[in-house]
């Protein structure tokens, strides 16, 4: 069960909750405030406590106590909020920080207090106790099994909150949800999540949640000619899906915006096979898709004025009798024939015919995203997200709302220069070029299937995954993405 936020006005330090948590802004000292309030209650220990560990606030920065009944709460944690206006993003982060610190302490309940004057603190706040309180334990039995889960989060605010305040927390906890969502799918294992299971629980979202599902079996994508998904998954004995999701908002759509994921469910390279150090981190290899079915979810409680659409490519990418194969040549969905160089270069393939898909519902505009190259990671390290467009003005709005959003994603250009790589001797395009700059190699092979509707292409290879938790995100699947695309899509005005 995940943890249930809730809204409440009143003194923090008379919550009965297992841990409250309180940022503090930098170069608070132990004479004022919360921390003079602790003082008086749980004695010098804490000023000589703070004053050790040197906290002063910086970011970061947290120090704790157990109140050993002196108060309500049973422990505090403070952490540094630094200098400057705190934003939304820091509020976030701050109740992830926090969940994450009960989580390990076997706390039950938890308490973030937020700061004032902060636009959609009480939001973020629920989003950020939903998101630091993950834990993937489906799998564990006996001894593993946790005995503690966190169960109650409290937003805390100063004045009486009024339904606007209650409703903000009652989304967030929905957002944080669905974030949940794509992370599951991207720890669970590749035996139980192959494409036809990704579609199944791609509709299963969709019918929670009100929104239009059509799931193209594979009868239907050799029917509509979506080639290079079929080609990526003959190798396996899971036959691929691509499903479509459709969100339409209560009267007249201020706009048609399509989202794409890349849904391999495992990547094994194909018969171009990939090393065995590591292979196990290819089930997450649909991590766009994961996104995208939690975008749809997180979309369809945010109800924005514009009309949301989310195609899936699902396959698995296996080495086998029936497997595709270097040197083979495909159509595709969009017409051109591609040939196969490497078929560990499987995503660009499957996203080519979802991408022709998109094009076709003539949307204003389509973002992809996947965990399409080991060169993104190269380039940005593992927290980074490279993204290419096709429009400045779009890549600036990405820009922006992934800066709003707390999600750090680069800006890569797609060189002209490196298109030639592309060319193929045999069939219209082949879908690798040389070793260098393989990203946006890859990029360039994908703007081969838009056309001229404004696009957008995010590279999630690094941190669609994490080898440790970092800032709001769990270790395993992140979601990160998630929230810059609601972003975008929540200050789309045409
Ligand atoms: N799914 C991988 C990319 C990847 C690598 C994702 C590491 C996450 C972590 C993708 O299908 C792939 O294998 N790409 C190749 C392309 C190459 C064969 C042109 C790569 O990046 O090496
Ligand atoms: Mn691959
Ligand atoms: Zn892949």
């Amino acid at each position: 069960m995940p943890i249930k936020v809730n809204l409440a006005s009143s003194d923090p330090l008379s919550l009965a909750v297992d841990v409250l948590v309180i940022g503090v802004p930098e170069g608070a000292s132990t004479g004022e405030g919360v921390l003079a309030r602790l003082v008086e209650a749980l004695g010098e220990s804490v000023a000589h406590q703070v004053k050790r560990d040197d906290f002063t606030g910086k970011k970061d920065q947290s120090v704790d106590f157990t109140t050993r009944g002196a108060l309500k709460p049973g422990r505090v944690l403070l952490l540094g909020l630094g200098s400057g206006k705190p934003t939304d993003v820091d509020v976030r982060l701050l109740a992830a920080k926090g969940a994450r610190f009960a989580n390990g302490v076997r706390a039950e309940s938890v308490a973030v207090v937020v700061p004032p004057g902060v636009e959609r603190a009480e939001r973020s706040a629920a989003e950020g106790l939903v998101l630091g309180s993950y834990r993937f334990t489906r799998y564990f039995t006996g001894d593993r099994v946790p005995k503690f889960a966190l169960a109650r989060g409290t937003v805390v605010v100063e004045g009486k909150p009024g339904k606007a305040a209650r409703d903000a927390v009652a989304l967030g906890q929905q957002v944080g949800e669905a974030i949940c969502v794509a992370r599951d799918l991207v720890n669970e294992p590749p035996n139980e999540v192959y494409p036809e299971a990704l579609a199944r629980v791609a509709a299963e979202v969709g019918k929670q949640h009100g929104l239009k599902v059509t799931v193209f079996d594979k009868a239907a994508l050799i029917k509509r000619g979506m080639k290079l998904i079929m080609a990526v998954g003959q190798g396996s004995a899971r036959e691929p899906r691509l499903v479509h999701m459709i969100y339409a908002p209560p009267g007249k759509p201020k706009g048609k915006l399509v989202f794409v994921g890349k849904g391999l469910t495992f990547d094994s390279g194909g018969l171009c096979i990939k090393p065995a150090p590591g292979m196990e981190e290819m089930k997450g290899d649909m991590g766009g898709a994961a996104n995208v079915i939690a975008l749809m979810a997180a979309v369809a409680a945010a109800k924005p004025s514009v009309e949301v659409h989310g195609i899936i490519g699902a396959a698995e990418n296996m080495p086998d009798g029936a497997a595709y194969r270097p040197g083979d040549i495909f159509g595709s969905l969009d017409g051109k024939t591609v040939e196969i160089i490497n078929t560990d270069a499987e995503g660009r393939l499957v996203l080519a015919d979802c991408l022709a898909y998109a094009r076709a519902l003539k949307p204003d505009l389509i973002v992809d995203n996947a965990t399409l190259t080991g060169a993104c990671v190269v380039a940005l390290g593992p927290t980074v997200s490279g993204f290419f467009s096709n429009r400045e003005d779009l890549a600036d709005r990405l820009r922006g709302a992934a800066k709003a959003a707390g999600e750090s994603m680069w800006q890569l250009p797609l060189v002209d220069e490196l298109r030639d790589g592309l060319k193929s001797d045999w069939a219209d395009i082949k879908h690798t070029a040389d070793r260098w700059g393989g990203a946006i190699t890859a990029a360039l092979f994908l703007r081969e299937f838009v056309g001229d509707v404004p696009w957008a292409h995010v590279d999630i290879a690094g941190p669609s995954m994490a080898s440790k938790p970092y800032g709001i995100f769990s270790k395993g699947g992140t979601g990160h993405g998630v929230l810059t695309f609601l972003r975008l899509i929540e200050g789309f005005t045409g």
